[in-house]
Order: structure tokens, then sequence, then C-alpha cells
């Protein structure tokens, strides 16, 4: 596996190739979800490139930035094995100058659901992803469902901008007992855990109600609700795939985003119906 920290360097390096190109940006502490992205893209690519940044810019004054957990030799190890055939690992610097053009994310769509209570998040999250596809310049793209807001925002930014790569959408991984696999389950403690468990049972309470026919939006987020208590709710909402609040679960069109706080730890999940 080739690893380079320069992004001219990368350019030069996969320049003329003449291969598919999959590739899968990252923040590292890479677990089984993100494995799941790069097996997908080795499937469907010749060659697959993997980036690792803890992008400063997607993070808000007083966000975990700093503490961001940082895995370094496991990560090199779990891409080797996954078959990664260019890692690509910059430092902030090999990324950002101090006076920066940047992407703006839509007004609406960029500060709702996680946009809300974290705003700006998804300028920094499109700007990076933008640089990162140029250094690049991918056949295919993946990202994960589990980051539902952020895999819209990204498909919304390569169609308006008219960009030339394939985004393509990877189902959520989970553990054995539901809980969604995110870098940031680390910082639960036992008791919290347990609680956060209470996330994917509230998606499961919708489609139940779904499965029903309890199309109710209203009613269900109810539930939801009920069942996610005592935790702290930073949202539940119901959309359709473009996002925008419906009043009835339509099968196929719709996406329940659930976004709680376990702890001091910011968990989201969702479900597409
Ligand atoms: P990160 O949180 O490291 O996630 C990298 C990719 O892995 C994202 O596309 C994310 O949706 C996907 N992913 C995370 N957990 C997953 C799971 N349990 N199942 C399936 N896929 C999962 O998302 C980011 O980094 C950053 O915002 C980034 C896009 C790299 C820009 O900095």
């Amino acid at each position: 596996m080739k690893i380079i920290s320069n992004p001219l360097e990368l350019k030069e390096y996969l320049k003329n190739n003449n291969k598919t190109v999959g590739f899968i940006p990252t923040m590292g502490a890479l677990h089984e979800g993100h494995i799941s992205l790069i097996n997908r893209a080795s499937e469907e690519n010749e060659l697959v490139v993997v980036s690792i940044f803890v992008n400063p810019t997607q993070f808000l004054k007083g966000e975990d930035l700093d503490n961001y957990p940082s895995r370094e030799q496991a990560d090199k190890k779990i891409c080797s094995f996954a078959g990664v055939d260019v890692l690509f690992y910059p430092n902030a610097d090999d990324i950002y100058t101090s006076d920066e053009v940047s992407v703006q994310a839509p007004n609406v769509r960029g500060y709702v659901l996680e946009g809300r209570s974290r705003p700006g998040h998804f300028s920094g999250v499109l700007t990076v992803v933008m640089k990162l596809l140029n250094i690049v310049s991918p056949t295919r793209a993946y990202f994960g469902k589990k980051d539902a807001q952020q895999l819209n925002l990204i498909t919304l930014m390569v169609k308006q901008l008219f960009m030339s790569v394939e985004i393509v959408p990877v189902d959520t991984v989970r553990e054995a007992d539901g809980l969604a696999l995110s870098s940031r389950n680390i910082y639960l403690n036992e008791y919290d855990r347990k609680e956060a468990l209470k996330i994917s049972a509230s998606l499961h309470v919708c489609s139940r109600m779904v499965s029903k026919n309890i199309l109710d939006t209203k009613e269900i987020i109810a539930s939801m609700r009920e069942t996610l208590y005592p935790l702290e709710i930073a949202y539940v909402e119901i959309l359709n795939r473009n996002f925008e609040k419906i009043e009835q679960v339509e099968i196929g069109d719709s996406v329940i985003l659930v976004e709680a706080i376990a702890g001091e730890t910011r968990l989201l999940d969702n479900i597409w119906l």
C-alpha cells in the first residue's frame, strides 16, 4: 500500500492511470462501517484510495477536534489488510492555508437537523470533500447512509456544481445489538452505551408501526420519543428523500432520522423506508 501525504504528489501518482478509482474519505479511527465502504469500492473499482484527515473546518469551537480519536498505526494496518492501494494521510497545512476559498452549505438544507445544532459544520464538510474529490478525481466516491444529511448534501453539491463523480451510498453497519458503528462510540461508558440502544430501538418502533400501516408521522414520532426517554433528543424527524418534512410515511421515499445525546456524546442514526 502506497502512503502519500502531499496532495500534488497524490495527483501526480494517480494521473493517467486509466483505471477506475474508488475513493473513501474518512477521519480515521476506522471500524467495520468504514471497512464496508472500502470493500464495496474494491468490488466496483480497479484502484481503491482512502483518505484519513481529521478536518478542522467541520468542527465548531468547543467540539472534540483535539480529542478526536487518532489510531494512526491501527488505521494503516486496517487499510493494508482491506486491500487499499493508496492511503492519503495529509496534515492540516497540506490541505488548508490561512485565507481560503470555501464551499457554503445551502442555507436551508445545510442548517436543519445536525446543521442546526452545529451551524457551519456542513460548509466545512463540503469544502474538504470538494478538495479531496479534486485531489483524487475518483470514478466513484463512497459515503455511509449513517450520515444521511452529509450524504444528501454531498450528492447535492456534486449535482449542483456539475462535478464528474458518482456518489455511492452504503448501508449502515451495526453492532449485533443494533447500535450503529461510529468512531465516537468509544466515548460511551457502559451505562451510556446501554442507553444509546434506545436510538436504534426507536427506529425499530417506527418500522414496526409502518409495517402495521400506521403512517402518520406525528403519531410515529411521538412513540419514538417515548422509546428514547430519558435520553436528550436533538431531533426526531421523518422526511422524504429530498429531506423535506412529510405528514405520511411513503414507503420507498422516506428517511427517519434521530440524533440523541448519550452522556456527552451526540449519536446519529436513521433508517430509510
Ligand atoms: P467519518 O466519520 O470517518 O466517516 C467516513 C465515512 O464512513 C462516512 O461516509 C460515514 O458515513 C461512513 N460511516 C461511518 N459510520 C458508518 C457505519 N456504521 N456504517 C456505514 N458507514 C459508516 O464522515 C466523515 O468521516 C467526514 O465528515 C468526511 C466525509 C470524511 C469529511 O471530513
